[in-house]
């Protein structure tokens, strides 16, 4: 069985399916197993929740990883 995965990537974040997007109103976005879209990171997009790559222009980037930024919570590394 496949699980949605938000991969973190330096600009922005890809949600790769199958997995459903749900905004504020309750529409939902379907995305097929081994699909993905672009999650805006750096809030500068005009298409949020999605990236427009407007991260280029404003030079957002982060390099933060889980081991860094979550405290409590066990992250691993999947074996490759
Ligand atoms: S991360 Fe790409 S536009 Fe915000």
């Amino acid at each position: 069985m496949s699980e949605a995965r938000l991969r973190v990537r330096p600009a922005s974040y890809a949600l790769v399916g199958p997995a459903v997007l749900v905004d504020l109103d309750g529409h939902e976005l379907r995305i097929a197993d081994g699909q993905s879209v672009a999650l805006c990171r750096c809030g500068q997009s005009a298409t949020k929740p999605f990236c427009d790559s407007s991260h280029k222009r404003v030079g957002f980037s982060s390099s933060a990883c889980l081991l860094e930024t979550v405290e409590g919570k066990a992250a691993t590394k999947p074996e490759a």
